[in-house]
């Protein structure tokens, strides 16, 4: 989604903003500019459709040379992709650059034309670089005018402001939408993202809702929403970004697949003792909070809503804990009943999903018992807005379509349902059968990635597809809808996922030679029921792909591939049967030639609803 850098310094920065660009271009863009301002005053402009490369392009034709300025990546929300449309939105001397959505700037529009200002783009961008401006005529500092500009804006943004007659200042808003400034010697930085500033400093000071910046070389103020002063904490950063590197890999999705067993090693890391789990990190609090929770509801988007639907599973069975589990947008959007002692967890990789961080916004007026995120990312808006938090540890995720983020939820979210069945009295047995479970993990995933070929051959049988049925039972269910999902975002093949007990219902009528469908098929208690529901396709002439454990009795026959997988403890087959997934999907999306990392019209974190 939209990515927003800036820089006050003393040195050219426009190479450091581009620089900050291409460390946002995982997170999905339309196009992008850049306003810098020079010696004289004079502000330079350049935006581009397409790539940040396209920009660099620009950029090496036209230099832009200053200390100030502000750049931008852009995800369409109002108005098409267009060099227009891309920001920096200028009004005269004032420039802006905006993530998110002003739900009233149609209103503002027709307000700001009566006034007499001429509109250039369709975006609603526009209309806070002309209310800044015509603010700025009444009077007073950069700061103040975004002040008074900010109670006239509804919606969820982070906007940059520049003004060319001041390049010793920028003024920076947060409302809904991250924003981070970065700490220099001599010069500041701002951005969407930390990592968009990490080649310059590891300083950060994160803004909070309503937090309004005047960023300036060698100071930063930051106002809350009563305009009163107010020192936000700096922290060193220990992220790595190490995205320029693919390594051996074609693409990032590549490289994060196959960088799962680490990632969840990283992830078990420190967090058993005495065969036991050990969540300490969850703080005093947490025992008061766990011990009282008696029914969990968890939120998320996307794939990790599919996790949560497999929690849900392992919550009930293993923890006896009563759970649902449900979309962030559905949840926000309608009225709710909370259970008696209720407990939220959200499941984000980004932390800022807007849906996500609006539904936990919510939850804190309805009277839950508390709010606990797993995430992928420390310091973002959701971990710092609950009441605690487990960090999953799967480095950064740069591939737009989510892999190593999603098995890693998977393993604290089986590490959580321990701790939680240990508070209930469960028997200690399984919370042993957890731990071994878990900590075999890694290396069942390795051995299957050793089928990396097998499955590479695979794909080649949906090249000329159109559509694709995914079939699981139980915990699986999630795991076929988690594989229908990478399938559909990466190779735009239009993919369902069904639990296998509900072909009968509907989607049997589906089955032809033309529909492939891939079932998953370990070798546990609902096995039979699924044999049965692979013979309910065959019989119809469906062309089956079958993933099953080595041991669960399946043979390759007319119109059933299958794809022997090594066996696996059956608590983390969830986790386990994901990869082949995401493996298939992978060169299914190379056989097709699409954007493998960016696929279109998707962003890495979705900051608007
Ligand atoms: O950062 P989050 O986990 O909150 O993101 C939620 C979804 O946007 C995300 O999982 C999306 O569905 C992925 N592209 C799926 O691969």
């Amino acid at each position: 989604m939209c990515g927003i850098v800036g820089a006050v310094a003393q040195r050219d920065i426009a190479e450091i903003l581009l620089e900050g660009l291409r460390r946002l271009e995982y997170r999905g863009y339309d196009s992008a500019g850049l306003a810098v301002i020079d010696a004289q005053g004079k502000m330079g402009r350049l935006r581009r459709l397409g790539k940040v490369q396209m920009l660099a392009d620009a950029l090496d034709q036209h230099p832009l040379h200053g200390g100030t300025g502000i750049a931008h990546t852009r995800w369409a929300t109002h108005g098409e992709p267009s060099e227009a449309n891309a920001h920096p939105h200028v009004s005269d001397y004032i420039a802006v650059v905006h993530n998110g959505i002003i739900e009233n700037h149609e209103p503002l529009r027709e307000l700001l034309i009566e006034r007499g200002y001429r509109f250039d783009s369709e975006t609603d961008t526009e209309v806070i670089a002309h209310l800044v401006h015509w603010e700025q005529l009444q009077g007073g500092t950069l700061l103040e005018v975004v002040q008074r500009v900010i109670p006239q804006l509804r919606g969820a943004y982070g906007t940059v402001v520049m003004d060319s007659r001041d390049p010793s200042v920028l003024v920076a808003a947060r409302s809904g939408s991250p924003l981070v400034i970065g700490r220099g010697v001599g010069e500041n930085f701002i951005a969407s993202d930390q990592l968009a500033l990490l080649p310059v400093t590891r300083r950060f000071l994160f803004l909070e809702e309503g937090d309004v910046a005047e960023v300036k070389r060698r100071s930063v103020s930051v106002y809350d929403k009563n305009g009163h002063a107010v020192e936000r904490e700096e922290i060193e950063s220990k992220v790595q970004y190490d995205a320029g590197d693919k390594g051996v890999y074609r693409h990032y999705m590549q490289k994060e697949i196959y960088e799962q067993p680490l990632a969840i090693k990283n992830t078990l890391e420190g967090r058993f003792s005495h065969g036991e789990v050990n969540l300490s990190e969850l703080g005093e609090k947490a025992d008061d909070i766990l011990s009282r929770v008696q029914h969990i509801q968890i939120i998320a988007c996307g794939t990790s809503y599919n996790s949560g639907m497999v929690a849900r599973y392992w919550f009930e069975s293993l923890a006896g804990m009563p759970c649902d589990v449900e979309i962030a947008s559905e949840f926000r959007y309608r009225k709710s009943a909370v259970r008696p002692g209720s407990l939220i967890i959200t499941l984000s990789q980004s932390g800022e999903t807007a849906d996500t961080l609006a539904a936990l916004r919510l939850s804190k007026e309805l009277g839950y018992l508390g709010s606990l995120a797993v995430c992928n990312v420390a310091g973002s808006s959701l971990v710092r807005e609950s009441d605690l938090a487990l960090m999953t540890k799967a480095g950064t995720e740069i591939g737009v379509a989510s892999t190593k983020a999603f098995t890693t939820q998977l393993t604290v979210l089986l590490m959580l349902v321990a701790r939680m069945g240990r508070l209930k009295g469960v028997a200690p047995q399984v919370e042993h059968d957890i731990v071994h479970a878990l900590q075999a993990l890694p290396a069942r995933i390795e051995q299957m990635l050793s089928l990396d070929k097998t499955i590479e051959a695979l794909a080649e049988g949906f090249s000329d597809k159109h559509h694709a049925l995914f079939l699981g039972r139980g915990d699986q269910y999630p795991i076929a809808m988690e594989g229908a999902l990478k399938l559909k975002e990466i190779s735009y093949i239009h993919a369902e996922a069904y639990a296998a007990g509900e072909l009968k219902h509907g989607p049997l009528a589906l089955i032809d030679a033309d529909m492939p469908v891939i079932v998953i098929a370990p070798n546990n208690e609902l096995l039979e029921k699924l044999k049965s529901n692979i013979e309910e396709v065959r019989a119809r002439g469906g062309l089956l792909y079958v993933f099953a454990d080595q041991n669960a009795g399946f043979t390759d026959s007319d119109g059933m591939k299958i794809i022997q997988l090594p066996h696996v403890e059956e608590i983390v087959a969830p986790i386990f049967y994901t990869v082949p997934l995401q493996l298939l999907s992978y060169y299914v999306a190379l056989i097709k030639g699409t954007d493998v990392d960016q696929p279109r019209n998707l962003a890495k974190s979705v900051t608007v609803e």
